[in-house]
């Protein structure tokens, strides 16, 4: 046993840390299996293990060794040795370090981005780069842009006069927007996917960490045995894989759908082909997706919580993102696309959240091919095989040579020079590195600064945040960087200021009646406008649309397996509402509906339309066979006609030479009689031609006698 772990835990280590320090590397003393470990823990008790990192920067410098209890590391806060280990230039020299697969792969398995190696994962994140473009982003606003809107409700429900822990309710929120965004209308509509999987997600999270912190995961063997909340661990895992499972299924069979107008992840996962033309398997697509609940999940929550500390204790920066929201969101308007960007002072407050309490301030990779960091002319380090390199951007971000007043929050630091109108510039391009860089950076770092964005400009809209007093607001780093003890505000609903009062921001709220037992709702949204907003429907079929401005607006309901009538709501510009029945033709006639809405089912939409047979009754009734049959049946029975009556033969005789002035032309009347009016008749001769008849013909004749003249 002795000797199993000198060779595999301390002999290795030993050997990495003796070259190191040849080369000149400063840092801790190399003490076998244990390390820095009862340090590092006295920091943890006092609640400052990255402070305490960062004291040990400020006394040996940009790097040095350290070591987190068997694990030996050499610890790197230096822009040039950053950009060599994580740049395009050492991309294969560098891989995971195995503790990270310990800790993840038992989560989320090995065909992920998050812990695949190699030609994996560059095709996997080949495939994936096109999915979180801003363009495919632009769909899932309304997805964040809703359940913002729904948890600021609960806020204001939850919040008469007791305080909240904003870490924990945006935990519920950022939650709440991955999963809906990587899991569409199942995590919406079905309350029991929504308990099992929120619960699940948490308490698995806590049991990671719990590991984490007693070194059990760093270590695979004891990582093995059954103890210590493996079994929360185990279960959860296989719980959210068979839910996962059937979402998947669901959504390639057309059972469930988007909770967005586009494609969500999961519609972009399915979709995703490689270069070869071959799509992700089912559990790729299940691995991938869980690994955006996992790593996009608490990073956001951390980022927006500490975002929401800094502003409550910053009153100018504060007041300056007030001001932004007020202009660029006035009465309420919910987030679009395009408004979004020009937030610029909510996103500049979040880049320096980002600097000063980076969500996942450490990140690790492992040298597998060896070779030399450094600038030439600099000091450079050979990194022997094995090697793990632990790169600290919580220190990096605070380095007094890389930034100005280094502690100090100051989001202008982020925004565009006044003058000059350009974007400022870094002190080096691998100072700031919330989402790490290289190919190997965060893949989900426009979804995360669209989300915060999106979150903090609605909670400033909406809410009023006063701090509790008397708190202890504590780093707590395990893998992410969060409040250990939360951070408690009083939350209040902002009155609607009084010059804006006219427009306000209201909700459309209702119900879809369906019968008992039909789980029609899963599919099933209501539109405002034909989309404008959307609106997602409870279990018990209930819906509420928040954030919808006074107006005149059609509300309908789109569902593959029922018809439902739309209704016309308008909301005064006191937010009084009512219902009434659309009427395109006289848009102004009022009959007023219920309100709250109640749609009820107008039977089932009919998809298909029966295929013409032939019957020879289409062909008879056919008008263009009637309109030549007509005349037809006329030219028949006038000839008939006129054989009877003298007088009208006459009157057709006359009508027929006043038609032919020329003789030659045969006789139409004639030749229709002669063909169907039964013995074929003679011609008269001109002798023969009596009455107006013998008028025409002699002056034709006079015309002929003088046309004769003329030529002789
Ligand atoms: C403020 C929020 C976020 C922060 C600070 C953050 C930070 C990071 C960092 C530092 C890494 C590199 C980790 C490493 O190399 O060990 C990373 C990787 C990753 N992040 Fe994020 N992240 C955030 C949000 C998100 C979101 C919202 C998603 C997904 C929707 C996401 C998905 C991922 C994935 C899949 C990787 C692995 C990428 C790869 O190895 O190719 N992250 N993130």
């Amino acid at each position: 046993m002795i000797t199993i772990v000198y060779w595999r835990l301390i002999r290795p280590e030993k050997h990495m840390y003796d070259e190191l320090r040849r080369q000149g590397v400063p840092g801790e003393p190399f003490i076998p299996i244990i390390g820095q470990l009862p340090q590092l823990n006295r920091a943890r008790e006092n609640n400052g293990t990255l402070a305490y990192l960062f004291s040990l920067s400020e006394k040996y410098g940009n790097y040095f060794l350290f070591s987190f209890g068997p694990l030996m590391r050499i610890m790197i806060s230096e822009p040039d040795m950053i950009a060599d280990v994580v740049g395009r230039s050492h991309v294969h020299d560098y891989v995971k370090p195995d503790v990270f697969g310990n800790i993840f792969k038992p989560l989320i398995g090995s065909h992920n981005l998050l812990v695949s190696e190699g030609e994996e994962h560059e095709r996997a994140r080949k495939m994936l780069n096109p999915a979180f473009h801003f363009i495919n982003l632009k769909s899932m606003i309304s997805i964040m842009v809703n359940e913002t809107a729904k948890a600021i409700d609960s806020f204001f429900l939850s919040s008469d006069s007791n305080a909240i822990d904003l870490h924990r309710e945006l935990s519920g929120l950022t939650l709440s927007i991955i999963m809906s965004s990587a899991f569409g209308q199942a995590s919406s509509t079905r309350s029991n996917f929504n308990r099992t999987m929120y619960q699940t997600v948490n308490d698995v999270f806590e049991a990671i960490k719990y590991r984490i912190m007693h070194t059990i995961t760093q270590i695979p063997f004891l990582a093995r045995l059954p103890f210590w909340r493996k079994s929360v661990i185990d279960d959860g895992v296989q719980l959210i894989g068979d839910a996962v499972d059937q979402i998947i299924t669901d959504r390639r069979q057309g059972r469930s759908a988007s909770l967005c107008a586009g494609s969500d992840l999961l519609d972009l996962l399915l979709s995703a082909i490689d270069s070869d033309g071959k799509s992700f398997t089912d559990e790729e697509i299940k691995q991938q997706a869980l690994t955006f609940v996992l790593a996009g999940h608490e990073t956001t929550n951390n980022l927006m919580a500490w975002a929401m500390y800094v502003l409550m204790t910053n009153e100018s920066a504060l007041r300056a993102c007030r001001e932004e929201v007020d202009k660029v969101l006035p009465n309420c308007i919910s987030p679009s696309h395009e408004l979004i960007s020009n937030l610029v002072v909510c996103e500049a407050v979040l880049q320096e959240t980002l600097r000063l309490y980076p969500p996942a301030p450490i990140f690790a990779r492992k040298c597998v091919r060896e070779h030399v960091i450094g600038k030439e002319g600099q000091k450079q380090l050979r990194i022997p095989v094995g090697t793990t390199i632990v790169i600290n951007s919580y220190t990096l971000h605070r380095r007094a040579d890389l930034w100005s007043r280094p502690h100090e929050f100051d989001y202008t630091r982020w925004l565009r020079d006044p003058v000059t109108d350009l974007k400022p510039k870094l002190a080096h391009p691998f100072c700031y590195l919330p989402f790490a860089a290289g190919s190997r950076n965060c893949i989900g770092q426009n979804f995360a600064m669209l989300e915060a964005k999106i979150m903090l400009a609605m909670l400033l809209q909406r809410c009023d945040f006063v701090m509790e007093p008397g708190q202890n607001i504590v780093q707590e780093f395990i893998i992410t960087m969060r409040p250990k003890y939360g951070i408690r505000a009083q939350v209040k609903s902002l009155s609607i200021n009084p010059s804006t009062e006219n427009i306000g921001s209201y909700k459309i709220e209702g119900k879809i009646i369906v019968p008992p037992g039909d789980n029609a709702l899963e599919n099933t949204r209501i539109l405002i406008d034909e989309g404008l907003y959307i609106g997602i429907p409870q279990v018990d079929g209930t819906f509420v649309i928040s954030g919808v401005p006074s107006g005149s607006y059609i509300v309908s309901v789109a569902s593959p397996l029922h018809v439902f009538e739309p209704v016309r709501v308008d909301i005064n510009a006191k937010g009084k509402t009512r219902a009434r029945k659309v009427n395109f033709i006289q848009p102004g006639e009022v009959v007023t509906m219920k309100y709250p809405l109640n749609f009820e089912t107008h039977g089932i939409p009919n998809y298909f339309q029966k295929r013409e047979v032939y019957r020879l009754t289409d062909v008879i009734m056919n008008p263009m066979f009637l309109t030549l049959l007509v005349p037809l049946a006329l030219l028949l029975i006038l000839p008939k006609l006129a054989s009877q009556d003298p007088e009208m033969q006459r009157d057709l005789q006359q009508a027929s030479n006043f038609l032919q002035p020329n003789m030659n032309t045969p006789d139409i009347g004639d030749m229709f009689a002669n063909m169907f009016g039964g013995p074929k008749k003679q011609k008269p001769t001109q002798s023969q031609n009596n009455g107006a008849s013998g008028g025409i013909s002699t002056a034709q004749q006079k015309r002929k006698i003088e046309a004769a003249k003329r030529r002789n």
